[in-house]
């Protein structure tokens, strides 16, 4: 990586920039791969009482607690003796390991005869999993020392501010035969909090009455604990994030200028009639460099190799997502069905394509799976044994459009939204300019940009429309793309050229001002119009802004500045454009929003920094 970075540094014939440029990456890894900030003093762990283990002070014991610890969580009439097939309510701090995941670490001591799946399932009743106990422990498996301490470690929550702030304490429940989540509902009094506990273990699979369920639960007395309120005190994870961001911006409008200087000199040497497809300047191989450095670190800890391009066999896929089963669907598309999956012990996408494989699909596929980027869902691998199938990086937190219009989700503050409005200009920036060959879109839209835990925003699915293309005559050719997002041009004439992003990017900049549909149903005739004559309606009036302020979503309130809302209209509006070349590049794009969501993190700073 050092190597990566002296490259860049000295490409840019600047040394004070080297210093910047490791802020930036510090802080971008900081961001992007921290899973958690923080933990919460307390979280529950359920213990199903066998006979195996039947008084409480053993029980105590595998949680490194006396009796006396466990009794306030649970009512007991002997601790000598606990009828088998109760649950026990064991309490812990829930920390934050490594920024990585909830969790509470024990020490255990290994007695003869232990296995990881004998403490797991036995004394630990199925609270953690072999697997883990394997992930966590520097033993082989079947290498245990009798006698050592080993490390059980047992995830937890502290809650998700995105599907409610009125839960904080939660339970990690260990599925039984038997039970179901709508079971665990009904114990725990949430069935008429409908999908409560769907929402809160998304992407798992329950069916066969085993994993672990996390349960929003009572604190003694009964009522549910809230979620604090969010802290803004001390340079806690938040500010820490506030300081990366804005310093970040900084940094980055530094590299724009001098990374424009510099190009336009080269450019201006060569003087090319137009940068072609296949053409790759030195600085654009500088560019891919640098990306994929940052993001072998990030893949470092996903598990996947970023080199190669994997291919996975049907089988394993097939057990991934066990057997494609609707429980694990996630989505469906133009293209085929989406299923979540866990692939090699971390999570995964799979898009299941309607159609086959070809010779030139696998060329293309090997293109796909090397270009890396942070604002784009990247292509881990492919399958291609009777259907095609792509495999994707799983993003957690849903896509855009349910972000926007979804229920029981919290509504995006207007900084989030600028943020994802920055993020996916960046996304679409990179694949129009900086890969090789370069990429159009043709299906940008906000089912189609993804947002991670920490809101932040990432392009899916390019590529795919190439993708079909290579598939030659033998493919039905069709209009790609999503009707209410396609320019006059490209609907109309079928001229595609990367202002056919921009385009459909502008319509969802609208939709981040107004949480409206691209195309929006009205009156009693169920007339539609489209939010680009809405909007340019509205803004074309006598007094814009009081106009535009009805079109804000309602879910916003009044927590807005009014003239960064204006701001991205106008952009949207630019973007917007019916002639195609008035439109602005997604360059141009990018450093508008930079400008907008650096100045409304000045104050932010400011108050950091005194
Ligand atoms: N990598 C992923 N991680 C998490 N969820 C995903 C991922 N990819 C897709 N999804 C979910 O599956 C849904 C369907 O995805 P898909 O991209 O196939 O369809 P689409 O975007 O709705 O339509 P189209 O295929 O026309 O682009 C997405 O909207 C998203 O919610
Ligand atoms: C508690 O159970 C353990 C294991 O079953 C046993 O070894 C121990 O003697 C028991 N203690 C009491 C006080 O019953
Ligand atoms: C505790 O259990 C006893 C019987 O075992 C029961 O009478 C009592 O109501 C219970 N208390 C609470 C608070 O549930
Ligand atoms: C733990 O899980 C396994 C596999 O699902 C099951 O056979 C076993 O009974 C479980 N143990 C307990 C104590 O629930
Ligand atoms: C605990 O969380 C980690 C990180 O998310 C995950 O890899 C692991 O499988 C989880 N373990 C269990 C037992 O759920
Ligand atoms: C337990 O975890 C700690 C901290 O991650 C680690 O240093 C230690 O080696 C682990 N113990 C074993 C037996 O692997
Ligand atoms: C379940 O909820 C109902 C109403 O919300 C309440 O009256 C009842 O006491 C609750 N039961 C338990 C066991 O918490
Ligand atoms: C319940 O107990 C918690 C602390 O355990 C406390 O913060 C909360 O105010 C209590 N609620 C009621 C209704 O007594």
């Amino acid at each position: 990586m050092s190597v990566q970075f002296r490259i860049h540094c000295s490409f840019l014939r600047f040394p004070f920039s080297c210093s910047l440029l490791f802020l930036l990456f510090a802080c971008s890894i900081h961001l992007t791969e921290t899973s958690c900030r923080e933990g919460c003093d307390l979280a529950l762990g359920s213990y199903y009482v066998t006979s195996h283990a039947s008084n409480l002070t053993y029980v105590a014991s595998f949680f490194n607690l006396k009796p006396a610890d466990v009794l306030p969580y649970n009512n007991l009439s002997s601790q000598d003796s606990i009828i088998t097939g109760t649950r026990l309510n064991i309490g812990f701090p829930c920390d934050c390991i490594a920024g990585e995941y909830l969790g509470r670490t024990f020490s255990y001591t290994t007695q003869v005869g232990d296995t990881y799946d004998i403490i797991a399932s036995d004394d630990y009743v199925n609270l953690t999993t072999k697997e883990w106990l394997a992930a966590v422990n520097s033993y082989e498996p079947n290498r245990i020392p009798n006698g050592a301490q080993i490390n059980v470690t047992i995830n937890c929550s502290c809650g998700d501010a995105t599907v409610s702030r009125d839960y904080g304490l939660f339970e990690t429940y260990p599925l039984r035969p038997g039970e179901t989540l709508d079971s665990v509902a009904n114990d725990f009094n949430l069935s008429s909090q409908k999908n409560l506990l769907q929402q809160y273990n998304q992407g798992k699979d329950f069916s066969a009455g085993s994993g672990i369920v996390y349960v929003p639960t009572r604190d003694p007395n009964g009522s549910h604990r809230p979620l604090p309120p969010p802290s803004n005190n001390g340079l806690s994870g938040g500010a820490i994030a506030g300081i990366c961001i804005s310093v970040g911006v900084i940094v980055i409008l530094i590299i724009v200028v001098l990374y424009f200087g510099v190009y336009k000199k080269k450019k201006e040497k060569n003087l090319l009639p137009s940068t072609s497809d296949n053409q790759t300047t030195p600085l654009q191989q500088e560019n891919n460099r640098t990306a994929a450095s940052v993001d072998g670190s990030a893949s470092r800890l996903t598990g996947f190799s970023v080199e190669k391009s994997v291919e996975f066999s049907l089988e394993e896929l097939a057990k991934a997502t066990n057997d494609f089963s609707m429980a694990n669907k996630i989505g469906e598309g133009g293209f085929g069905a989406v299923y979540y999956a866990e692939l090699r012990g971390e999570k995964a996408a799979i898009k299941k394509m309607d159609m086959e494989a070809s010779r030139e699909f696998l060329a293309e596929l090997n293109v796909l799976t090397r270009v890396h980027h942070l604002n784009l869902v990247r292509l881990i691998g492919y399958c291609i044994e009777g259907s095609l199938f792509l495999v994707y990086e799983y993003i957690e937190n849903g896509n855009l459009s349910q972000h926007l219009r979804g229920l029981g989700r919290d509504p995006l503050q207007w900084s989030s939204r600028v943020q994802i409005a920055l993020d996916s200009a960046r996304g679409l920036e990179y694949i129009h300019e900086h890969t090789v060959p370069v990429y159009i879109h043709r299906d940008i839209k906000s089912a189609n940009i993804l947002i991670d835990n920490n809101l932040h925003a990432k392009v899916a699915d390019f590529g795919l429309t190439k993708l079909t293309e290579v598939g030659g005559p033998t493919l039905q050719t069709r209009l790609v793309g999503t009707f209410g997002y396609m320019p006059p041009e490209y609907a109309v004439l079928g001229e595609v050229s990367p202002k056919v992003d921009v385009y459909a990017f502008g319509v969802v900049l609208y939709e981040l001002i107004s949480a409206k549909e691209a195309i929006v149903k009205s009156g009693s005739q169920m007339e539609s119009t489209g939010l680009v004559s809405l909007f340019e309606n509205a803004l074309n009036q006598a007094d814009p802004r009081e106009n535009l302020r009805k079109l804000v979503d309602p879910m916003l309130g009044d927590n807005y500045p009014m003239d960064s809302v204006f701001k991205v209209a106008q952009l949207a509006m630019a973007c917007t454009q019916e002639n195609p070349q008035l439109r602005p590049t997604m360059r141009s794009i990018v450093v508008a929003l930079m400008t907008l969501s650096s100045s409304t993190d000045d104050w932010d700073l400011g108050s950091l920094l005194c």
